[in-house]
């Protein structure tokens, strides 16, 4: 049993609320100039306090099936990238399930990968199907680190945002594929350069974590930054070599926005002209797993990418986990 893969639909969420720099300028010690010539970014989206993961990952998922008119029940694996679960269980994919009035009986469960969520899930995906085990499989990716942000260390609150975004992945016996590739890894001695200390079972929560912030991110800027762009650089390589193209040959690259700087290194270094390298940091930040599917279904929906185009996706984030994927449309 081998399977091609197809790509059905994709589909995104961002809640309505934008955070701007001149927002953030009240907030912390910062100045739209500096966040802007440091990372890009102009502004983010933020859910509602009443918001969590499952909800605009059901949003995410709500667009995407209805895009190709596909019901809950007819999906048979949902998976759910994310690192901002609404609680440790049941999964989020299981309370997605529920949103979206499922009364079929999927399998249906997490994976946590940080950043770098939806090229895990991606690969997990494309086995899953390729062996049978799923024909109609729905992958989301969710965050909402604006729940997880100390919103008074200026060092972290500028970069992050809230989205969500969907891919409807099917068995097909078509000659075409629309996996090329992927390619995962990881180096878990990087763990406490970008990470949330306490709140698992290391370190449950109490009075003093929660009065040391300790359930928000601690991220070591500037070690993060080198490592991203070398990991992203390696697995785009990579992910091109296992697919047997070259860089020149894709139409779009979506690295995982994190810093504009380091979408730009990433682009340089793999000798792909930043117009074709895909860009919304500007104006959702980063959006964790979440954001290269984002990024995919834009690229889509505004006609940038299309039936037949190359696209490579690559991201990163902590562990550190770093993977990418070449998929045709
Ligand atoms: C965080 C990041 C934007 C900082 O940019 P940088 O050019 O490395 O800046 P530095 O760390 O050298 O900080 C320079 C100064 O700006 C200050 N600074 C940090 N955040 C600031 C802010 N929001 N506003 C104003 N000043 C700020 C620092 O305190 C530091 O001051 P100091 O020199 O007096 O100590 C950058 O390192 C980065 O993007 N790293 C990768 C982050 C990332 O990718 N995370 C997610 C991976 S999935």
């Amino acid at each position: 049993m081998n399977k091609k893969v197809k790509i059905l639909s994709t589909g995104h969420y961002v809640p309505p609320k934008v955070l701007t720099n001149f927002d953030l300028e009240k907030m912390v010690d910062t100045s739209d100039e500096w966040i802007t010539t440091r990372t890009g970014i102009k502004e983010r989206r933020i859910v509602e306090p009443n918001i969590s993961s499952s909800d605009i990952a059901a949003e995410a998922a709500r667009n995407c099936l209805n895009k190709v008119n596909i019901d809950i029940n007819e999906i048979d694996t949902i998976i759910v990238a994310t690192i901002t679960p609404d609680m440790f269980f049941p999964s989020t994919a299981c309370i997605v399930h529920k949103k979206l009035g499922g009364k079929n009986e999927p399998a249906a469960f997490d994976i946590s990968a940080a950043c770098s969520g939806f090229i895990y899930g991606l690969t997990l995906a494309e086995g899953l199907i390729r062996n049978g085990k799923s024909k109609n499989l729905l992958l989301i990716a969710a965050d909402v680190l604006s729940k997880f942000t100390n919103w008074k260390d200026r060092n972290t609150c500028v970069l992050f945002g809230d989205g969500a975004g969907a891919m409807l992945l099917s068995a097909t016996d078509d000659e075409e594929d629309a996996i090329l590739s992927t390619y995962l890894g990881a180096d878990g001695n990087y763990d406490e350069l970008l990470y949330i200390p306490a709140g698992g079972s290391k370190m449950p929560a109490t009075i003093e974590t929660v009065e040391k912030s300790l359930h928000t991110i601690f991220m070591s800027g500037k070690e993060v930054f080198k490592v991203a762009v070398t990991k992203m650089v390696e697995a785009a390589n990579k992910a091109c070599e296992l697919a047997g193209i070259t860089t020149g040959q894709i139409d779009l690259l979506i690295p995982h926005q994190a810093n504009l700087r380091i979408i730009t290194a990433v682009g340089d270094r793999l000798g792909i002209p930043q117009d074709k390298v895909f860009v919304n940091v500007d104006k959702y930040g980063n959006m964790s797993a979440a954001t290269v599917i984002v990024g995919l279904d834009q690229a889509i929906s505004n006609g940038r990418v299309k039936k037949g185009s190359i696209v490579e996706l690559v991201a990163f984030g902590g562990g550190f986990t770093w993977g990418a994927t070449v998929i045709k449309l």
